[in-house]
């Protein structure tokens, strides 16, 4: 038996984090957010989102970003198997979906964008929180980062949109647009326990293929 994988996925400021505490706090399980900033690749990835004038080619950011994945990948194998649940913050669709959205020679190449994180753990849930635009922009501290331009979050969305893949059981939207907090971790809740995520699991981990 092992713990599952349930991931958060989201635009920035959608309350990604602040599900994410809530469902790990129900699960007993162990939080983990994406990026992880403070690993050594971590660290540049921290650097490139704050401060602007520290520029890599799109490339090499998207890299970075699946390596910090692959820091980690190991210990979360390890975690799931000794029977703790883990709920990720962002993971690998938020890679393809920020870098998607920048276009641009193999920024367009989905294949491209995929290809550094086949072989990660594949969460055994991944619940994607949608809502509008000018809900997100109207929440604390929006507007910091790199990539927090509601132009930008526009086509990014889009991008989360086309790639997430709605035959897939393991995926879920959820429309959380005007809700408040509670009301959201009831939605996402009855996710986890239609799918029996709330107790030991006895299949493998699956992997991205
Ligand atoms: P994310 O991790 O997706 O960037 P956070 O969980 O940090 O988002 O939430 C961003 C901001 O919005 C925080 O100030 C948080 O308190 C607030 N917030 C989170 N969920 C809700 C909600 N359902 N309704 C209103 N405000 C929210
Ligand atoms: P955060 O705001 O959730 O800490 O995420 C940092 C930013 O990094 C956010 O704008 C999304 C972006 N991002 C990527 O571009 N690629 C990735 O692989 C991940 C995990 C995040
Ligand atoms: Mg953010």
């Amino acid at each position: 038996m092992r713990g599952s994988l349930i991931l958060i996925e989201g635009l920035d400021r959608s309350g990604k984090l602040t599900q994410a505490e809530i469902l790990a706090k129900k699960l007993d399980a162990d939080l983990v957010k994406f990026p992880d900033r403070l690993t050594p690749i971590g660290q540049i990835i921290n650097r490139y989102l704050t401060d602007k004038t520290f520029d890599l080619p799109d490339q090499s950011a998207h890299l970075l970003f699946s390596a910090n994945r692959w820091e980690l990948a190991k210990l979360l194998e390890e975690k799931l198997l000794s029977g703790k649940s883990i709920v990720m913050d962002r993971y690998i669709y938020s890679g393809i979906a920020y870098s998607l959205a920048k276009k641009g020679a193999e920024m367009d190449s989905y294949d491209w964008l995929y290809g550094p994180d086949r072989g990660l753990p594949k969460p055994d849930l991944t619940l994607f929180l949608t809502i509008s635009l000018e809900e997100l922009s109207s929440r604390k501290g929006y507007g910091e980062e790199r990539y927090e331009q509601i132009e930008f979050q526009k086509k990014v969305k889009e991008c989360f949109l086309n790639i997430l893949d709605l035959k897939d059981p393991a995926i879920a939207i959820v429309d959380v647009q005007g809700l408040p907090i509670e009301p959201v971790t009831a939605k996402l809740w009855s996710e986890v326990e239609s799918r029996a995520l709330h107790q030991p699991i006895d299949r493998e981990i699956s992997h991205f293929s």
